[in-house]
């Protein structure tokens, strides 16, 4: 197993709608597996495909000590909304607002070995689903805001992209002037939030 890297916003992976998975061989477990360990490296709720490279409709989740995965995933949403919950994002380190989700949903796919899968879930893990299937579809969590917070984030973001550019060209200098102080720079940040996934 590997502990994969973590795309980051910005970079066109994580804006793509995935493909469905139609191979279950080892390297679908393989892929299962990586990303089940680098969630659990980072201490994450949930990851999905695109946030590791792989644009494929394959999600990992880890609520109140439960893993599992699903594979081409498929909710049923609940008309109703549970109250707002702060989220964040392994992809977008450093920003978090609360979201407006559904209260329950019913998720259906299959299993690595092509084995068919249903849970209900609520709460938490109700959140992490969509969360982890919007990825699947390219959209973000910030996508999902509304009015001021919206604004913030966006705000934010550009901040973040900025200050990742202006990291890189530092390190880059660094490294042409024979500097070692260069590159420390984590792309996971803190957490510290509800939900980061
Ligand atoms: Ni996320």
């Amino acid at each position: 197993m590997a502990i994969l890297n973590i795309r980051i916003i910005g970079d066109p992976v994580l804006r793509t709608v995935a493909d469905p998975v139609t191979e279950f061989g080892p390297e679908l477990a393989r892929l299962v597996a990586d990303m089940t360990e680098t969630m659990e490296d980072v201490d994450g709720a949930g990851l999905a495909a695109p946030q590791v490279g792989v644009s494929q409709r394959v999600f990992t989740y880890r609520i109140d000590g439960v893993e599992g995965h699903i594979i081409n995933p498929v909710l049923e949403n609940s008309d109703d909304f549970q109250d707002d919950v702060v989220e964040g994002c392994l992809s977008i380190p450093g920003i978090s607002f609360p979201v407006r989700r559904h209260r329950t949903t019913r998720a259906t796919g299959v299993d690595v070995h092509g084995n068919p899968v249903v849970v209900d879930a609520e709460g938490m893990l109700a959140r992490c689903f969509q969360h982890e299937t919007d990825h699947l579809d390219g959209v973000l969590f910030t996508d999902r805001l509304e009015g001021e917070n919206r604004k913030a984030a966006l705000r934010a973001m550009r901040d973040a992209t900025y200050n990742k550019h202006a990291e890189r060209t530092t390190a880059k200098r660094a490294k042409t002037v024979g500097s070692s102080f260069g590159g420390a720079s984590s792309a996971v940040g803190s957490f510290g939030q509800s939900v980061d996934n």
